[in-house]
């Protein structure tokens, strides 16, 4: 099996600004010291992207997005091109979250264009799927998973180069306090992972790396990163202070 190297992502949604984010990275980055066999990454709202961008340029840090459009250029009022991310030192990219589908109408076809505009330009995807409460109480939780994933990945090829990551986070688990258990969560992930050598291959199933999001902080992240098909994790608002998203980033080994 590979050794897949953990990857924690700070989503910081609609927070922090030019001087917040700057803040934040001096004394993320005096706290963590080594970033160590992980990659560590941050999301910035888009005003923050170009200073935080320039901040990192020394930093193994790296630097994401929360959406992207998918068209490189054009007459699409209030939206933003890969082309304008990768100028400004993103390499990575949040597609698909959660409350994009639930406020911004968001839906697996457009989360679908979405990452072949990511792919095109080199940026590295971390395609976000999970389901409401009233479906995981339903019984409906994989059915809503796999139709999310299969609408993801329509006509999409799957590099070792340029590898998607794929966040699990139950909705019900987001800002909420609500963790999925360790074991609610594996189980997921494995059929995640399942899902993905049967729609791609083994290699790949057995190389993507599937993030945990929901409520993610420094006293359940190891539990959680320590699963076996828990390779990572997307945190919101523990990602907001540098210590506690330190211990994360220290916990996932
Ligand atoms: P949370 O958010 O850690 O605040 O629950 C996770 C996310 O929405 O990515």
């Amino acid at each position: 099996m590979t050794k897949r190297r953990p990857c924690i992502a700070g989503n910081w949604k609609m927070n922090m600004n030019v001087a917040d984010s700057l803040k934040f990275i001096t004394e993320f980055t005096h706290e963590l010291k080594a970033v160590g066999d992980r990659d560590v990454v941050i999301a910035p709202p888009f005003t923050s992207l170009y200073s935080s961008g320039v901040a990192l340029a020394d930093s193994e840090l790296k630097l994401a997005s929360q959406n992207v459009h998918w068209e490189d250029s054009g007459a699409f009022t209030g939206e933003i091109a890969a082309p304008f991310l990768v100028d400004v030192g993103c390499t990575y990219v949040i597609i698909g979250h959660s409350e994009r589908r639930q406020y911004f109408g968001e839906t697996d076809e457009t989360v679908n264009k979405r990452l072949h505009a990511a792919l095109r330009h080199g940026l590295t995807p971390i395609v976000c799927v999970g389901e409401l409460l009233e479906e995981r109480e339903s019984n409906k939780t994989w059915d809503v998973i796999e139709r999310q994933l299969k609408g993801a990945f329509a006509n999409v090829t799957m590099s070792a180069d340029n590898m998607p990551l794929i966040a699990y986070e139950p909705v019900w688990a987001i800002g909420t306090g609500k963790t999925a258990s360790p074991a609610q969560a594996q189980e997921v992930h494995a059929m995640i992972r399942e899902w993905v050598g049967r729609a791609f291959d083994a290699a790949t199933a057995d190389a993507v790396r599937i993030l945990y999001g929901g409520s993610m902080k420094p006293s359940n992240s190891r539990e959680l990163i320590s699963q076996p098909d828990i390779d990572g994790g997307l945190i919101g608002g523990a990602a907001l202070n540098p210590e506690h998203f330190a211990a994360i980033v220290r916990s996932a080994v």
